[in-house]
């Protein structure tokens, strides 16, 4: 097959994951027999410093003219100070947006060599495995009106926060597709308590739920869930969530599984898949050759799955990523006590690992 992607490895330590998730890509290429064709492209912080836009015409091009995207992180402390449209993150809002990619999938699950990384205690992380479903073209992060204005000393900040019924029945269905291939369980979290857009949401995927009747479906509003995460994490399968309660609970999602660094992520559902770590540019590590890349690495698995259905593919570095840490290595994020290894000595162990998984693999089957 051939593996037509844009590569937008971004800001900090985007780029220095996204380096050792193309080699793990090129390994899995090779051992399966697939070409790989890559264009690199600017977004965030980089395309800021090299054309003044966050997302140039010339990368939203590029995207719509690959099969699948696989972005690192982008944000950048130089920008702060930027309007809203010239920071590094509306470039990803916009190319969201741009690619009409409204499902965002992300998995946590925990890795047994990981029990003890977690702050939780190992008997209560052990099992868990989770795939948090948050909208990602509403809510907050879109709605209008947004603004600051007024006087300083007297400025007024609005955001809407809006979701109409087909928005909300679109990811209802993504979740409840993806519960059936799993434990048949949907969390759906909302604040229906004090919020309408909640109300509504809740409303619709409970008249959704009726056309699976073998999905086991739940409410629960957000706070409460954000508890339940922290003491019962291997309770949750499917969680469906609005834009916003989604960024928060993946993010705690990955501190229970032991780090943001393993997190990957798929943004579904326009013509063209972007596929992306969960963790951000990280700029206090950034350059130092520290990042975990087994988010972005496990990223790509998830890339090969959805763009491309090589399932097997995508397990075999899903398993050369498990056995990289039952093999003990461990970035600083993980290490616990003992010896990190540094970015590229975890990449590299995990091609090798690749390598050996899929020559066997390749045995098997011929
Ligand atoms: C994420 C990130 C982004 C988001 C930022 C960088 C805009 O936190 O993908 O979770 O809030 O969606
Ligand atoms: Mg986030």
């Amino acid at each position: 097959m051939l593996l037509r992607l844009t590569i937008l490895p971004g800001d900090g330590i985007g780029l220095e994951v996204i380096e050792h998730a193309v080699l793990v890509l090129q390994a899995v290429a090779d051992t399966f027999g697939h070409q790989v064709q890559l264009q690199y492209k600017n977004i965030g912080g980089a395309a800021l410093t090299a054309a003044n836009d966050p997302l140039p015409a010339e990368t939203i091009q590029a995207c719509l003219s690959s099969s699948a995207i696989l972005l690192g992180a982008v944000g950048s402390p130089a920008f702060d100070q930027n309007p809203g449209h010239l920071r590094p993150e509306a470039g990803l809002l916009r190319l969201r947006r741009e690619l009409g990619a409204y499902a965002n999938l992300r998995p946590a699950v925990c890795f047994s060599a990981l029990e003890d990384s977690s702050p939780l205690r190992g008997d209560l992380v052990r099992g868990t495995d989770m795939m948090i479903v948050r909208e990602l073209l509403g809510g907050l992060y879109f709605g209008e009106p947004r603004s600051i204005n007024g006087a300083n000393g007297s400025r007024v900040a609005v955001n809407t926060m809006t979701y109409d019924e087909p928005a909300i029945e679109r990811i209802a269905r993504v979740a409840f597709e993806l519960a059936m291939k799993r434990r048949k369980k949907v969390l759906s979290v909302d604040k229906a308590n004090v919020l309408e857009c909640s109300r509504l949401w809740r409303e619709v995927v409970t008249r959704c739920a009726k056309q699976y009747p073998g999905v086991q479906l739940s409410h629960m509003y957000v706070d409460s869930a954000a508890m339940v995460l922290v003491q019962r994490p291997r309770d949750f399968d499917v969680v469906l969530t609005e834009n916003m309660f989604g960024d928060i609970l993946s993010d705690q999602a990955g501190g229970v599984v032991g780090s943001l660094g393993l997190l990957a992520s798929a943004s579904v559902g326009g013509p063209v898949g972007l596929y992306e770590p969960v963790h951000g540019s990280a700029p206090d590590i950034a350059g130092k050759g520290i990042a975990n890349p087994l988010g972005a690495i496990l990223t790509v698995a998830m890339l090969l799955r959805y763009s491309f259905q090589l399932e097997t593919e995508a397990a075999c570095i899903e398993r050369a990523v498990n056995s990289t840490l039952d093999l003990g290595f461990r970035t600083a994020d993980l290490a616990r006590g003992t010896s990190p290894v540094s970015t590229s000595a975890m990449g590299r162990k995990v091609v090798e690992e690749v390598k050996k998984i899929g020559s066997s693999i390749g045995r098997k089957s011929a």
